[in-house]
């Protein structure tokens, strides 16, 4: 297997008394090649962190099959602990110990070499700040320092859910600005989302899920250009007259207070041509690429965040218990 992370029909119902089944995830499935960053992307509750503790032996699947690096997951994970890192549950740090602290005692009990902590220091930026406590870091320089402690065994592969939660834009752009890095450093980055932007700023792949289920993969640019209507933006001074040329034309349009949207617009030429022989000037004739906020509208078809919920119970989400 040439893929770096290998899903194929997974699935995980949570069993509860007081809540009944939930299915998590419904044969979902992903690949993640080397050096790619991936988003993984989805709204709350849609099956993120339960793929990503089911790929690390944290919870038990029902079904399907799983490699990372080439090996079955998670029993044979062992053999390639060594080759990546992953922050799934947020990591706890002693407070009263210092980032450089803290770090040194990780690169010991790896058996790994100890100016590999200020090489890590360096890479997330906390060099400056390695000799203060950890409990009077900010959110952002703890997510830093997690980050640190994945990287201390120089991994290939590096897996981060939902790295940008909590922080503030400044955190966000730090976090952004070291994924980046470590991409162009070689490393192969899996990163949960369900802020759309995000995914769309920093990953070159994406994998969308909704309730348990893969609905589209791919390069970030073919999965937005799949849901490409070609919509252009038109501006022009009477605009009702303009809606009413190209809807004759059998273009759908839509007036909106001071623009119209023109939608399976294939040759913009033609637009600019029919109205400016009516005396109508085009002012603006801009297409509108869809991001991704609108690409996961139209697949899940929902505006707010759903919760996975094929019991009927309530919406609440369930305890975080251990279910492995
Ligand atoms: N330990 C558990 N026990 C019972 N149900 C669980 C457990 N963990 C997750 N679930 C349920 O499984 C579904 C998927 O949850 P999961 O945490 O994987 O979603 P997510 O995509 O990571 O969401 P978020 O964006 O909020 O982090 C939800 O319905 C959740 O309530
Ligand atoms: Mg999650």
């Amino acid at each position: 297997m040439s893929a770096v992370i290998e899903i194929d029909g997974l699935r995980k119902t949570f069993r509860s008394l007081r809540r009944g089944e939930r299915v998590a995830l419904d044969g979902f499935d992903m690949v993640v090649e080397a050096g790619q960053v991936h988003g993984f992307l989805g709204p709350n509750g849609s099956g993120k962190t339960t793929t990503l503790r089911t790929l690390l032996g944290l919870v038990r699947p029902d079904g399907g099959r799983m490699s990372v690096l080439g090996r079955p997951a998670p029993h044979r994970l062992a053999e390639v602990v060594d080759r990546f890192g992953a922050i799934v549950e947020s990591p706890q740090f002693f407070g009263n110990f210092t980032g450089r602290r803290t770090l040194r005692l990780l690169a010991v009990a790896g058996g790994l070499p100890p100016d590999r902590v200020e090489e890590v220091l360096v890479r997330v930026g906390l060099r400056d700040r390695g000799d203060d406590r950890v409990k009077g870091y900010s959110l952002g320089m703890k997510q830093r320092l997690a980050v640190a402690s994945a990287l201390l065994k120089r991994p290939e592969l590096l897996i981060l859910d939902e790295p940008a939660n909590g922080l503030d834009p400044a955190g966000i752009r730090e976090m952004r600005d070291l994924m980046r890095q470590l991409s162009a450093a070689g490393v192969t980055v899996l990163v949960s989302s369900h802020i759309l932007a995000e995914i769309q700023q920093i990953c070159d792949h994406v994998t969308i899920i909704s309730r348990g289920r893969r609905v589209a993969a791919g390069p970030v640019g073919e999965v937005l250009a799949g849901f490409d209507r070609g919509e252009h933006r038109v501006r022009v001074a009477d605009q009702d007259r303009a809606a009413e040329i190209i809807r004759a034309a059998g273009l759908p349009v839509e007036s909106h207070p001071d623009h119209l949207v023109v939608a399976d617009l294939a040759d913009p030429a033609w637009l600019s041509q029919a109205l400016g022989e009516r005396g109508l000037w085009v002012r603006e004739l801009t297409p509108l690429t869809p991001d991704l906020e609108s690409v996961f509208l139209q697949l899940t078809g929902s505006e707010t965040p759903r919760q996975v919920d094929d019991a009927g119970g309530s919406a609440e989400p369930a305890a975080e218990g251990d279910a492995a």
